[in-house]
């Protein structure tokens, strides 16, 4: 389903420094298997596509249903790990721009990744004179972003259909037993998802953290644990030669430690924009700590190559490039023929824009490889749900190797409480010690 192409690798890593990490690799492979590394209890991603709760998968499927064809407007309410996966399916295997597809499913519109009044706003406006059903998801229970838009579509709602009718639209999926959010589901009696105990916020989309919004979507969810379950196959193996995903966690410790200290994820398709969002919170926080970590950056090409080209072109060499190649793309689309050629791309006449995009991918390859800028290519063979469910757990599984090598713990983010701290105590949250933040950050700030 998705195969690693090395071929641009040559002048930057070399067969001997990828041999040279096995022992490593075999270390993080045992961490994994044996549950002996750091954050070992965040492992429950590893075995998901085979041990997954399969009476829960099919409420999902019903809870889809019953949202299908209760409303138009399907809020997904979450932030970072709750809601990047599921985003991501939704335009890869269907569009960037879902919402604006005629479809039978509802327009879905994410809400809560931000604090921004603007934004829950217009998602509001947006719901008016729509029928509307929200999911809430949060693994902690306590995000504020979540939890402020929550307040808010728990009013619209409850002052649209009233308490009862509210309690029929709203979908929460969160820890088992902790939480806030966990008691008010069970306080008001709305449906509950789980996202189990042993699997963190940014590999939780095949849980039903991810799933749930994306089978609303229509996705088949089916095929997208398919695809997970045969990847977890495939990448079970402990041999450098035979695991895609073991190279690719090497590949890219070794570009590291000859000074590329950003990965930039690159693809000719929009589709995939969000699977980089997502791709970047996996890595980002899994791997940026310790006063290490790759900066993972994205571009969507040919886009960007009017835009950041220039610079990855010939900025300064601390870069590095992954890069998407999806090999069958959804649609073709032909050139039309003009008599007047006046734009001079007649020779073009009758070619299917794909072919030119691929054109475009493989000068940009060659350009940048000049340019001195290492390229892993990745080919995914579609944008099936299938594909997606296998790149997921391409992805996850690279990560936590990846981390394991670069000597962190791939499954904590103890750097994101430090702006919450501080909010908190800015906003005036009750306490001793809140007060005293308070005070010392305004005296800062002053
Ligand atoms: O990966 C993580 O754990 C985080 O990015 C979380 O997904 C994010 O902070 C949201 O947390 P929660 O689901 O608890 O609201």
């Amino acid at each position: 389903m998705i195969k690693l192409n090395e071929k641009f690798l040559a002048p930057f890593v070399s067969k001997e420094e990828i041999s040279s990490y096995e022992a490593k690799v075999s270390g993080a492979h045992e961490k994994i298997i044996n549950k002996t590394g750091e954050g070992s209890d965040f492992l429950g991603w590893y075995t998901l596509p085979s041990d997954y709760n399969k009476d829960e998968f099919e409420r999902i499927k019903k809870a889809a249903e019953k949202i299908r064809k209760s409303c138009g407007v399907f809020v997904v309410i979450g932030i970072g790990g709750s809601y990047l996966g599921a985003r991501a399916a939704i335009e890869y295997v269907k569009s960037s721009n879902y919402n604006l597809l005629s479809k039978d499913t509802p327009n879905i519109y994410f809400a809560g990744n931000s604090i921004s009044a603007s934004a829950l706003n217009e998602t509001l406006e947006l719901c008016k004179d729509k029928d509307v059903c929200v999911n809430v998801i949060s693994k902690s229970g306590t995000t504020t972003e979540p939890a402020v838009a929550f307040r808010v579509f728990k009013e619209f709602l409850e002052e649209k259909y009233g308490k009862n009718g509210a309690k029929e639209r709203i979908f929460v999926t969160t820890d088992k037993a902790r939480g806030a959010l966990k008691s008010m589901a069970d306080k008001e009696g709305y449906e509950t998802f789980v996202i189990p105990d042993d699997i963190g916020g940014r590999y939780s989309v095949l849980t039903p953290c991810g799933l749930l919004p994306i089978a609303v979507a229509g996705i088949d969810i089916d095929e997208i644990m398919a695809g997970a379950s045969l990847a977890a196959k495939e990448f079970s193996v402990c041999d450098l030669e035979e695991n895609d995903a073991y190279r690719y966690a090497v590949i890219r410790n070794i570009l590291y430690s000859k000074g590329r200290k950003t990965e930039i994820m690159a693809c000719y398709e929009p589709s995939y924009q969000y699977m980089s969002e997502w791709w970047k919170q996996l890595y980002g926080e899994s791997e940026g700590k310790d006063g290490k970590g790759i900066f993972p950056a994205s571009v969507v090409y040919s886009t960007d190559l009017h835009s950041l080209g220039q610079i990855i072109q010939q900025g300064e060499r601390t870069i590095f490039e992954t890069v998407i190649d999806i090999e069958n793309p959804k649609n073709k689309l032909f050139v039309p023929f003009d008599e007047e050629n006046a734009d001079g791309l007649n020779f073009l006449a009758g070619k299917d824009v794909n072919d030119a995009n691929k054109k475009a991918f493989l000068a940009t390859v060659l350009a940048h490889s000049d340019g001195n800028v290492p390229n892993i290519i990745i080919e995914a063979e579609s944008r099936s749900e299938k594909c997606y469910g296998y790149m997921v757990y391409f992805f996850e599984l690279a990560c936590a190797v990846s981390g394991y090598i670069l000597g962190v713990n791939p499954f904590n983010q103890p750097g994101v409480e430090a702006y919450k701290k501080n909010m908190f105590a800015l906003l005036g949250k009750p306490g001793e010690e809140n007060e005293k933040r308070k005070a010392e950050l305004e005296a800062r700030l002053s």
